[in-house]
């Protein structure tokens, strides 16, 4: 395909997020992070396999296929990119015909990867946490249904950018540590935040870190603020919150 008609078809592809060279074509130049997400994946790139032969890989909120492209690139046996619009998605079905490349591109909500029945070497889960209502469902779905060993995570962060060590349990007049910074805290975004309306809930790091602790994944590397390579906690048969949930049905206390 030329350039001039890789650059027709981008066009007609609407509005790109993701900024992907194809055939010397930009598909999103304008973006307001700079060349993205190239310039945030050279920061952390090493932190991951750079062989992946025979590997499957789960890229979930593929947007136009960035990630999943690189794992096919890095030998990968099997990659799915799932997101819930459409939209991106033929954008990512173009950008893997144009590379040449077989990825699978699927319509799916993270809430709803049970129903995939398999589950992945690498799943990779960059940029969607904070777009959720419900984002510890969707980790703790995650870590339930599709992680098998590794997971790539990213989501943006604000407030304090120190992550206190958390007590296993706080008397119930002790409340010092909500003023801390460096506690655990989650931001509502009742309305928009950056203009966007699908961002709902923005985590601190110590946030971020205790979420992807509660919701079975230990976490091996950070290789960027934003970015955490994850493994799935090995002896945890179901979530913390699942666990949680059980015994609090037989010892409830308001
Ligand atoms: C900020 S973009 C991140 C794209 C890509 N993962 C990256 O890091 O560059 C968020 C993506 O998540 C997708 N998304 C948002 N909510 C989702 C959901 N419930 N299930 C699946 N994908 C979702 C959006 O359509 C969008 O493509």
């Amino acid at each position: 395909m030329s350039a001039a008609e890789t650059q027709k078809r981008v066009e007609e592809l609407g509005a790109w997020f993701q900024n992907l060279n194809l055939n010397g074509v930009q598909t999103a130049p304008q973006h307001f992070l700079g060349d993205y997400p190239a310039v945030k994946f050279a920061r952390f790139e090493e932190a991951l396999p750079n062989d992946l032969t025979g590997q499957s890989v789960l890229d979930i909120g593929c947007n136009a296929g960035f990630y999943s492209l690189e794992m096919k690139r890095r030998g990968a046996e099997r990659v799915l990119g799932v997101d819930f619009d459409e939209r991106y998605l033929a954008q990512a079905r173009f950008a893997a015909e144009v590379r040449g490349v077989e990825v699978e591109f699927r319509q799916l909500s993270v809430y709803d990867v049970g129903t995939l029945g398999e589950k992945f070497d690498l799943v990779i889960f960059m940029g969607v946490l904070y777009h959720l209502r419900h984002p510890l469902l969707a980790l703790d779905l995650i870590r339930e249904h599709v992680a098998k060993d590794l997971m790539l995570f990213q989501s943006m962060q604000r407030g304090s950018n120190d992550a206190m060590q958390v007590e296993q349990d706080y008397d119930f007049w002790q409340t010092e540590m909500f003023a801390r910074p460096d506690f655990p805290a989650l931001y509502f975004i009742e309305h928009k935040y950056a203009g966007d309306p699908t961002n709902w809930w923005i985590p601190n790091r110590a946030c971020t870190e205790a979420m992807l602790r509660s919701a079975g994944f230990e976490i091996v590397a950070h290789p960027e603020d934003e970015v955490f390579v994850c493994q799935v906690r090995e002896q945890e048969s179901e979530s913390d919150v699942t666990r949680a949930t059980r015994q609090a049905k037989g010892s409830f206390r308001a």
